[in-house]
């Protein structure tokens, strides 16, 4: 048998998806499954278990980045640039069972159905399954700090979205030091080729009937949070005109950005998902109020533009209700174009296999747009039923399942081929 005529193991690999989203499952059927809590760390062991029981090796690096190679496979080209494939674990509050999980349990499938098949590749292949890409401390962490790097301070400065530290969670983690992550970077000998599955968190595939998308581009995203700070007072004695109410600055905010979003441009999206009040008690008036800001565009420059036009919609709210303000956005991550040699790989892989293929823009965000910094990057997407994500309806049918890992082997071969 020849490496072109392999087929990824249907079974083990929908087994596999299945057996990853009972970690951090909560009673609603939801999966609450952050980096670095108590659920992402026995799913990590169980990934690790998975591996091991296939022969491949597993490697954690000081940021949680996962990397799973076979020595076998490796033999004799370990140093030689590899071809990366993955995604990541971790989920939003309350999310689904497919959004990165799927990109992982197909790399990792991939993988074992090379190791298996034995030796003969010119490259190595590794899957990787990259941390905290939903941002619980920073968002797209893992692949940021391989392909962009962070600083000691800037780790210092990272709280998680439940008021931990970094600088607590990794070490007690991980055992490594914020230095040890400091350290993490591309490895030297450069990354082949990176591909990444992923369902479409949109409708368009299922829109348009098509099984595969391949990925053009990949939005830039910006965003942080905004803080308004006024005075508690008593809600049944202070005057509304008299008020320094943070919580209606927050409201007001929060309500003016969409149009903001829309005359920046026809892509730009804004959205507030969390909102605070400090303190939070239906007799008083809030003394402060905190608001998450997620603002994304396709250009990058437009991007920007849309984050100073947030800032100075906060202050401007702020000065004009007498409250103060703070805003603390995190540097806009560039969107990324993929790859024209990766993208004609996954068309003529899906091609290969009788599967339609359209080409797709991405508006969630992944590691791969990280990953364009550092090496040749393309994505592979399939279809989302009712296009729902970021939710326990986030759904993909099995046969979408296997065919996109179907397609992610023979892309990973044809790259692998150069
Ligand atoms: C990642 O899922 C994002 O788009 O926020
Ligand atoms: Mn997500
Ligand atoms: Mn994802």
């Amino acid at each position: 048998m020849t490496f072109h005529d392999l087929v990824v193991n249907a079974e083990r690999l929908l087994a596999d998806l299945r057996d990853l989203s009972v970690f951090g499952r909560n009673a609603g059927g939801g999966i609450d499954r952050a980096s670095f809590s108590a659920a992402d760390a026995t799913a990590r062991e169980w990934l690790a278990g998975r591996c091991a029981e296939a022969g491949l090796e597993v490697m954690t690096d000081a940021v949680g980045n996962i990397f799973v190679s076979s020595p076998r496979l490796e033999e004799g080209i370990a140093h030689h640039p590899a071809v990366w494939t993955g995604s990541h674990i971790d989920a939003v509050p309350d999310g689904g069972a497919f959004d990165g999980a799927l990109g992982v349990i197909a790399a990792i499938e991939v993988l074992r159905t090379l190791h298996e098949a034995g030796t003969g590749l010119t490259r190595p292949v590794r899957a990787v399954s990259f941390s905290d890409e939903e941002g619980s401390f920073a968002h797209l962490f893992g692949s940021s700090a391989i392909a962009r790097g962070f600083g000691v301070d800037q780790l210092e400065a990272m709280i998680g979205r439940d008021g931990a530290r970094l600088a607590e969670a990794l070490p007690s983690a991980l055992t490594v030091s914020l230095a040890d992550a400091a350290a993490v970077g591309p490895p030297p000998e450069g990354v082949a080729a990176y591909v990444e599955l992923h369902i479409e968190q949109g409708s368009l595939l299922e829109a348009s009937g098509v099984p595969i998308g391949v990925v053009t581009g990949i939005v830039a995203i910006g965003g942080g949070t905004v803080r308004f700070r006024g005075r508690a007072d008593h809600a049944g004695t202070t005057p509304l005109d008299r008020r320094q109410d943070a919580g209606l600055a927050a409201s007001e905010f929060a309500v003016a950005l969409p149009a903001l979003a829309s005359a920046t441009s026809a892509d730009a999206v804004v959205t507030t998902g969390i909102m605070r009040f400090d303190p939070a008690g239906s007799n008083i008036v809030p003394g402060g109020a905190e608001v998450s800001v997620d603002f994304r565009d396709v250009e990058l420059e437009r991007a920007i533009d849309l984050g100073n036009r947030i800032a100075a919609s906060a202050s401007e709210i702020a000065s004009r209700r007498g409250v103060g303000v703070e805003i603390e956005f995190e540097e806009t991550v560039p969107g990324a174009r993929m790859n024209d040699a990766v993208r004609g790989a996954i068309a003529g892989a899906a091609a290969g296999l009788g599967l339609d293929a359209i080409d797709i823009r991405s508006g969630a965000g992944h590691d791969a747009q990280n990953m364009a910094l550092i090496a040749p990057t393309g994505m592979i997407f399939v279809p989302s039923v009712g296009g729902r994500s970021h939710s326990p309806a986030e759904y993909t049918r099995d046969d979408d399942v296997v065919r996109g890992a179907s397609v992610l082997l023979r892309t990973v071969l044809a790259l692998v081929r150069g």
